[in-house]
């Protein structure tokens, strides 16, 4: 049986954020050390940390971090700049916005409380949502591992991984879990450009466990779709609209067509905090648009003509009709999931 050993994506050490550097991978393991709000809202604008969990847990300890270093006699004030602040990072992940909320909701209910109490707290909190996020992630994994089909290859698109949650992942949760019950997949990883999280990050999380994953560019999903060669596909998402909309990063909706053309079993691995009732459908969700450099330049390199007229959605919609199931922490919910998904959260 494989052991899984535990990626340290973000920690709170010493009234210090430390999160692993995933703008530097695979080339390099560095950490950084974010001593202020304002550096944790940098590091997730700047991708330093990424995925939608990972993001809330670093804005739960943004949040704890700027109360720590508040000026007492305004901390209602500053409270609500911090939580402004580390809210306006990146819009698409709605676990950004749950955590925060969350975090203003014990911070609301500390009223009138010591300072120092509140501070020990609103710590303590952040480090509970991270706790709570790799169990939920192990829970995801022991609800969606009967589900891959035994000894095929899954296929992924982006990092749906330990670097993007606080730790084990989710839609590689899903395949940890498949491969600690003995069933031996391997992984076909999308390489996910313009970001390249499935080549630098995907790839690099299944080689540290072991995991057989080949590389592939994302134009060649589709080939491989029609092979016959990939047994399911499993990705995760920044947010689920009511309906089972998926938003989730930029090309899984051209994996989620081929998949349904091909007879593919389409899986998404996502926490309740991913789910978003308040929205109908997908079409409401904030889509991010990144920068231009991104799609033009290649780590630094110039891949376009200067100039050129650039469009950088970092997330697309997936509908509902080819998801063929929604795996979360509290069981696996399928069509129609207007109906399966509020049952989950009953
Ligand atoms: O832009 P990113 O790297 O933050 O996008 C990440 C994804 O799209 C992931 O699939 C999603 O956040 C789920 S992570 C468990």
């Amino acid at each position: 049986m494989l052991v899984i050993l535990m990626i340290e994506t973000i920690q709170w050490t010493d009234d210090t954020v430390v999160m692993i550097d995933q703008t530097r991978l695979p080339i390099e393991e560095k950490y950084l050390t974010c001593r202020s709000y304002q550096e944790v809202a940098e590091a997730i604008r700047s991708m330093v940390i990424r995925g939608a969990p990972a993001i809330g847990v670093a804005a739960a300890m943004g949040v704890a971090l700027g109360v720590l270093h508040a000026d007492e006699a305004n901390l209602d004030r500053e409270m609500e700049s911090i939580c402004d602040t580390l809210a306006r990072t990146r819009p698409t992940a709605v676990n950004l916005f749950w955590a925060i909320e969350r975090m203003k909701r014990l911070y609301g209910s500390l009223r009138g409380r010591p300072v120092a109490e509140i501070r020990r707290r609103m710590i303590g909190e952040a480090k509970l949502i991270r706790e709570e996020d790799i169990e939920i992630n192990r829970a995801i994994g022991r609800h969606g591992a009967p589900l891959v089909p035994a000894g095929r290859t899954v296929l992924t698109h982006c990092n749906a991984g330990a670097l993007a949650t606080a730790g084990y992942g989710t839609a590689l949760g899903v395949i940890r879990a498949a491969v600690e019950s003995g069933n031996r997949v391997d992984v076909f990883a999308d390489e996910t450009r313009p970001f390249l999280q499935g080549a630098r990050l995907t790839v690099w999380e299944l080689q540290h466990d072991g995991i057989p994953a080949t590389l592939i560019t994302d134009n060649m999903a589709g080939h491989f779709l029609h092979s016959g060669r990939i047994g399911c596909v499993v990705v995760g998402a920044d947010r689920i609209a009511a309906n089972g909309d998926v938003a989730n990063k930029i090309g899984t909706y051209s994996v989620a067509v081929l998949a349904k053309e091909n007879g593919v079993p389409f899986f998404v691995a996502a926490p309740i905090s991913t789910l978003d009732f308040s929205l109908a459908s997908g079409a409401q969700i904030p889509i991010e648009q990144r920068a231009a450099a991104e799609v033009t330049h290649v780590f630094g390199h110039p891949v376009a003509p200067p100039e050129t007229a650039v469009e950088n959605p970092a997330f697309d919609v997936t509908p509902a009709r080819y998801v063929t199931a929604i795996i979360t922490e509290k069981g696996v919910a399928r069509a129609p999931y207007e109906q399966s998904l509020r049952d989950l959260v009953k």
